[in-house]
């Protein structure tokens, strides 16, 4: 079973995927930790720094296809995933099931209001246009759409169990 978690930056795909992991006894996989493992900077913010977004989507494909083979895992991808069909396409081959953590654009903007370390969130404006950009693109490529406002990562974990079963 491959579980890949998309949605927005502080949509709870890493905290949700976690929680999975523990429940489903399956390991949980961070795109932009492969990424940092391959380009070795202290963060994501360092690796945009340095090599810039359009490097940045590269080093995603390059994961996703290092990943195309993996099964049996959850893997918590960066909310730039939908950006490249090729990243989708590696994610879910061949029976990755893609849930789409939903959230709105304020409830994100409070999660992340302490957060300065989201290279894409640093303009509240430009965020917003690129929220309302990937929407579409979530909901293409969900199997299964997650309302996550006001629901704790517990509850949000147990409804992504119920739809495996
Ligand atoms: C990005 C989201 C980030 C990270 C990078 C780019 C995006 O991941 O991959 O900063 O384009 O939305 P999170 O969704 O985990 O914040």
């Amino acid at each position: 079973m491959k579980i890949i978690l998309i949605g927005f930056m502080g949509a709870g795909k890493t905290s949700v995927a976690s929680k999975l992991s523990g429940l489903l006894g399956l390991p949980a996989i961070e795109t932009d930790d492969l990424i940092l493992e391959k380009y070795p900077e202290e963060s994501i913010y360092e690796v945009f720094k340095k090599y810039g977004e359009s490097d940045f989507r590269r080093m995603e494909i390059e994961v996703a296809e290092d990943l195309k083979n993996k099964d049996d895992c959850i893997i918590s991808t960066g909310g730039g995933a939908v950006m490249e069909r090729t990243v989708m396409d590696c994610l879910k081959a061949d029976s990755g099931k893609v849930f789409f953590l939903r959230a709105s654009f304020t409830e994100i903007s409070k999660r992340l209001r302490d957060d300065y370390l989201r290279p894409l969130f640093k303009d509240k404006k430009s965020a917003s246009e690129l929220f309302d950009l990937r929407q579409p693109l979530y909901e293409n490529y969900a199997d299964v759409t997650i309302e996550t406002d006001a629901k704790t990562i517990g509850i949000i974990a147990d409804e992504i169990c119920n739809y495996l079963k």
